[in-house]
């Protein structure tokens, strides 16, 4: 049987434009690796959906004087439209309000209801007079409770990375009133009989970050807190049987991963539920949402006796900070994906972006300077260079006909083998994950065969002449392949322009490692691959940015 994968990325809440912090950390990583799983012949599928429910959407479709269903729906459209134009290749995208997911967290709950693991309880909750409404989560800033950091949501401490149990010094996020507080009753999960189990899977799972682990398990022993799911408000899924409340977002915000991968396998005629259980499941996120995806989220899958099974790659990276500060949609210090794509083509900033993404917690730095230089001095100087001097030299002496080639050297020996080897070291990294190195080892290919070029002077036409380009061609080619999960559209030009047939997304994997075009093959038709960014340009988009 063909391997199987599903891979998710954290949904994208209908509540906002896609700026570069989503797509770094969570969006092209997982795209990137979802088209390396499919030339190494995995049936992979990228699942994703809109984040549709929760009090901060509701508030705005409010303001916004439309129905909370219209709201997402035009978010929904819109991230979907942004994503597509970076070339994020979903192969489905759909919605966490979608009737087949409510339907799914109903039967989870009820599941979860039947095992024993909720309860109801009479909580005391904040509420604030001015706006008389309950104030759930990201509705009550403060204190938080572990790490002392002042300003942080209720319902998560960006500082430490945890669930606040109740924050201190509370105030109304709407209108900063001393919040008072309120008998209400709700739902619990009850997380903290989870402990040994949780700390166990991690213990077990190899394929989990070491570090992100044990930060996770160090929070597992100083004890967890069973978790409040449900809200008191009207947009969300209705609570079985007590209809009046919602679940809170992040209860069923990640079944929708579930639930959208077996609505999209089963309308394609395969069995999702089956397939979900014998594929490697990835769910791609940021940093940020490690409690929820390390702790809740398989804990559900647990308390629900793993019907469907838990992750095997819970890849998690750090934040994309704008000229080394924090990006902050409130204070404008953020760039639009829409905004940034009217001005370069997707491959540029999907180059740089996972040039400068590291798999790991660290943060990461956009800079416009560091752009520029990195797509001029790397991106077009060192590979756009190599296939512009080996087709256009091709082109140029020998009318673009490939040459036989004549007995190979040392040299030649060597850059044969490096095509040879290729391959295999590209997927070594590609399945530790480390996409960064990846790609930094086909640049490197790539300058190793502009040296071999320059080496061997085949202006000259001396004797080697010929196996110096066919050697450099098929070198070409194998970057081609290679650079598909990265650089999709820049991928299929230059396949293009070596005139060879099909597309390189129908290619495999091992391809890159083949001399594949032969003497007498013709060059299609050739112009340069990638434009320069010229310094007034960048200047430019950084006057506008900083002034925004
Ligand atoms: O933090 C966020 O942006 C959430 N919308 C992510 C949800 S991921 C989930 F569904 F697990
Ligand atoms: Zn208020």
């Amino acid at each position: 049987m063909r391997k199987r994968a599903i891979i998710t990325s954290a949904l994208p809440y209908a509540n906002g434009e896609i700026h570069l912090g989503h797509v770094a950390s969570t969006y092209l990583p997982a795209d990137v690796t979802t088209r390396f799983l499919k030339m190494n012949d995995v049936e992979a599928y990228y699942i994703c959906a809109s984040d549709d429910f929760g009090t901060p959407i509701m508030i705005q479709s409010e303001k916004e004087k439309k129905t909370p269903q219209e709201y997402v729906a035009h978010w929904n459209k819109r991230d979907y439209d942004d994503f597509t134009a970076f070339d994020i290749a979903f192969d489905f995208f759909y919605r966490t309000s979608s009737q087949e997911n409510i339907e799914f967290v109903r039967y989870v709950f009820n599941k979860l209801v039947k095992n024993g693991h909720i309860y109801k309880s009479e909580i005391i909750q904040f509420y604030c007079k001015n706006d008389n409404k309950f104030l759930p989560d990201r509705y009550v800033t403060g204190t938080c409770p572990y790490c002392k950091a002042d300003d942080q949501y209720s319902d998560l401490c960006e500082k430490c990375g945890r669930v606040p149990e109740e924050i201190e010094n509370p105030k109304c996020a709407i209108c900063g009133a001393l919040p008072v507080k309120e008998k209400t009753t709700h739902y619990f999960f009850k997380l903290k009989t989870f402990g040994d189990a949780l700390y166990k899977w991690l213990d077990e799972n190899q394929n989990l970050q070491k570090d992100v682990k044990k930060y996770v398990q160090n929070w597992i022993t100083s004890g967890l807190v069973d978790w409040d799911i449900t809200r008191d408000i009207s947009w969300g899924v209705p609570v079985p049987g007590d209809e009046s409340k919602v679940f809170y977002g992040w209860f069923d915000n990640h079944l929708a991963y579930i639930s959208t991968a077996v609505k999209f396998l089963n309308d394609k005629g395969i069995n999702g539920k089956e397939f979900w259980n014998s594929a490697d499941i990835y769910h791609f996120i940021g940093k940020d949402i490690v409690y929820h995806h390390y702790l809740f989220l398989p804990a559900m899958r647990l308390g629900i006796d793993q019907e469907y099974k838990l992750p095997d790659f819970i890849p998690t990276r750090g934040h994309l900070t704008l000229q080394s500060k924090k990006i902050s949609k409130s204070r404008n210090w953020y760039i639009g994906l829409k905004e940034f794509l009217e001005f370069y083509p997707a491959d540029y900033l999907r180059f740089y972006l996972v040039s400068i993404n590291p798999y790991s917690q660290d943060d990461l730095n956009f800079d416009w300077d560091d752009f520029a230089v990195r797509i001029n001095s790397e991106l077009i100087g060192n590979l756009g260079n190599l296939v512009n001097r080996a087709l256009g030299f091709t082109k140029k002496t020998f009318d673009g006909e490939i040459p036989s080639p004549d007995d190979y050297d040392d040299k030649d020996k060597d850059a044969e083998a490096k095509i040879m080897g290729l391959a295999s070291e590209l997927s070594v990294l590609m399945n530790q994950n480390h996409l960064d190195r990846a790609l930094k080892k086909i640049m490197e290919f790539s300058t190793y065969f502009n040296q071999y070029f320059q080496h061997k002077e085949p202006w000259k036409k001396g004797p080697g002449t010929n196996t110096c380009v066919f050697l450099s061609v098929n070198a070409v080619r194998s970057i081609a392949i290679a650079l598909y999960p990265f650089l999709p559209k820049s991928s299929e030009k230059i396949w293009q322009q070596i005139g060879l047939s099909g597309t390189v997304s129908e290619k495999q994997w091992n391809e890159i490692s083949k001399i594949a075009v032969n003497p007498s093959h013709k060059l299609g038709d050739i112009t340069p691959v990638f434009a320069k960014i010229e310094e007034e340009d960048i200047k430019k988009r950084k006057e506008k940015f900083e002034t925004k």
